[in-house]
C-alpha cells in the first residue's frame, strides 16, 4: 500500500518504522496524535508531494516515479540527500563503530578476528567518508550554482567559465556504489566469525549494517536515476541558454 497525504502519520509508522529516519530528515518527529501526513506536512512547511514520493520510493523499492521526482528542483533534493549523509556519518556510524569496539571486547574474540572487523570497518567508514566528501564539496555546490544561474543568470564570467567546464556525466562516470561492501563485512559477521558469547549484540550490529545497506541502496538510487537526469536537463537548458558564456545576459 502506498502512502498517501490522507494517512495518520503515526499510521505511516506503524505501517514502516524504517521510515523514522527519513521522516527525521525532514525535520519530522514523533508525537503525531492524529494529524494526518497531509498537516504535518503542511505544519512543517514540507512540499507535500515531493516528502510523499521520497516515503514511497523508501517504502516500496518497485515504485520508483521517475517523471514525478524529476519534477523538483535540485536544490530540494539535495537538501534531503545531505541530511541523509549527515545521517550516516553523525549517526549510524558512530552507532555502529560504537558496537564493533564493544564486540571485539568479547570472550570468543582472537586478535586476528578483532584486527579483521575493526580494520574492515575502519576502512569502510573512511571510503564512505570520502564518496560523502566527495558529492558534498564537488557536485552539490555544482548544481545549486547551476541553478542559481538558471533561475537567476546575473552571474560573473567566472561562473559561467566554470559551469561549462564541468558536466554531470563526469559525476555519473565515477560514482561508486558504496553499500556493496557492506556486503563483505556482513560475511565476515555471518559466516566467518566463531560464535561469541555476546550474540545478542552481534545481532544487533548485522541488524543495523542491513539497515545501513538498504538506506545507502536508496540514496544511490536517488541520486543515480533522479538527481543526474533532472541535472542533466538543466545543462541543456544552460547550454542552449548561455552558450556564449553568458554574453545573453
Ligand atoms: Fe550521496
Ligand atoms: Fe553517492
Amino acid at each position: 500500500m502506498r502512502i498517501n497525504k490522507d494517512l495518520k502519520m503515526a499510521e505511516v509508522i506503524h505501517m514502516n518504522h524504517h521510515l523514522l529516519p527519513v521522516l527525521n530528515r525532514f525535520d519530522i518527529y514523533l508525537g503525531f496524535g492524529e494529524r494526518t501526513v497531509e498537516v504535518v506536512c503542511k505544519d512543517h512547511k514540507i512540499n507535500l508531494n515531493f516528502f510523499l514520493e521520497i516515503v514511497n520510493t523508501f517504502h516500496d523499492p518497485t515504485y520508483f516515479p521517475l517523471r514525478h521526482l524529476q519534477s523538483f528542483k535540485a536544490s530540494m533534493l539535495i537538501e534531503y540527500l545531505r541530511k541523509t549523509h549527515s545521517y550516516y556519518l553523525d549517526v549510524k556510524i558512530p552507532e555502529i563503530g560504537q558496537y564493533i569496539s564493544e564486540i571485539v571486547q568479547c570472550s570468543g574474540f582472537e586478535e586476528n578476528h578483532r584486527n579483521l572487523v575493526k580494520n574492515f570497518f575502519d576502512q569502510y567508514r573512511r571510503e564512505l567518508t570520502n564518496h560523502i566528501n566527495k558529492e558534498e564539496q564537488g557536485v552539490y555546490p555544482y548544481v545549486l550554482r547551476l541553478e542559481k544561474v538558471l533561475d537567476s543568470p546575473r552571474s560573473s564570467q567566472e561562473t559561467f567559465d566554470d559551469l561549462h567546464k564541468y558536466s554531470i556525466n563526469e559525476y555519473e562516470e565515477d560514482h561508486d556504489d558504496v553499500e556493496s561492501k557492506l556486503f563483505d563485512l556482513k560475511n565476515i559477521l555471518i559466516k566467518y566469525l566463531p560464535p561469541v558469547s555476546n550474540y545478542k549484540l552481534l545481532n544487533l550490529i548485522l541488524h543495523e549494517i542491513f539497515e545501513l545497506e538498504s538506506d545507502l541502496n536508496n540514496h544511490g538510487h536517488i541520486e543515480d536515476l533522479i538527481l543526474v537526469p533532472i541535472v542533466e536537463n538543466m545543462e541543456k537548458e544552460f547550454h542552449s541558454r548561455f552558450a556564449n558564456h553568458g554574453s545573453n545576459v
